[in-house]
């Protein structure tokens, strides 16, 4: 083998590893401009352009309307509404399309609002749990939909019990709940009796949610480690439905929704 040609060959073995290096390697090699252009443009259509910058069509980002010094969200049936701790959705707000998936609940058949989920997102925690099912992963929607009224009563027992401060890092506010939009489940399984504990994560179960979760649309939304970002504890059992192509990038990136949003760019 000559020198020149045990060379390239490292060279292919570094650079296969590292996609974007690899990208670059292989635009170097003499794509066409044309063909360069028609990957360019399918990575922005994919929300990915091709330098890397991540860009978001406007109508994904929040609307909002500030009334009585509250930031109020108007688009709130946008599947990657942004609610948090800045955010609120109107406490009027109920989502159009409620549905109960059909998947087991760790309260068996009662007809309850919290079984409910936005229809999309409720196909999609259909197919996650049989996912997870053909994988010998048994999983439990705990808690879905959640009316502001509903998180009122949540968040005031909360308060009742462990204080204002401690209140605020486990249940949202009314209005700043995801629960609202009925696009979120809690999830638990057997071996942590169906509660929704931080013990989750050391579970088959937590781990393979953890980490198969965006394949299905869904993000975990209170990562571990990004308590400050988020302005909630670690929860391993809260998972978000933001559509599969996003919670793709979100997971690959390792971000959380509000990381995202700082960086993706309008388009
Ligand atoms: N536990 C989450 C933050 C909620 O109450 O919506
Ligand atoms: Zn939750």
């Amino acid at each position: 083998m000559n020198r020149k040609l045990i060379g390239a060959l490292i060279s292919v073995t570094l650079l296969s590893g590292c996609q974007s290096l690899q990208n670059s390697f292989t635009n170097d090699e003499g794509n066409s401009s044309k063909e360069q252009q028609t990957s360019e443009k399918q990575e922005e259509k994919n929300g990915q352009a091709a330098d890397d910058v991540l860009t978001l069509p406007a109508q994904y980002f929040n609307q909002i309307v500030e009334t009585g010094g509250k930031k109020v969200i108007q688009n709130s049936e946008n599947t990657l509404v942004l609610v948090n701790k800045t955010y609120y959705l109107s406490d009027s707000y109920i989502p159009s399309d409620l549905v109960r998936a059909n998947v087991h609940y760790s309260f068996g058949d009662e007809q309850i609002e919290k079984a409910l989920l936005r229809q999309e997102a409720a196909t999609a925690l259909e197919q996650m749990f049989n996912g997870a099912q053909a994988e010998g992963i048994e999983l439990y929607a705990v808690s879905g939909y959640r009316s502001y009224a509903r998180q009122k009563v949540l968040f005031d027992a909360e308060v009742q019990q462990h204080g204002l401060e401690k209140a605020e890092e486990a249940v949202a506010i009314p209005g700043q709940s995801e629960h609202q939009t009925g696009l979120t489940m809690d999830i638990s399984s057997r071996s942590v009796n169906l509660l929704l504990t931080q013990e989750y994560e050391n579970t088959p179960e937590g781990k393979w949610l953890a980490t198969n979760a965006h394949k299905y649309g869904f993000i975990l939304r209170y990562p571990k480690g990004k308590e400050n970002i988020t302005g909630y504890k670690y929860e391993p059992w809260h998972f978000r439905y933001v559509g599969k192509e996003f919670a793709k990038t979100i997971y690959e990136k390792g971000l959380t929704l509000e990381e995202y949003f700082n960086v993706v760019k309008e388009i």
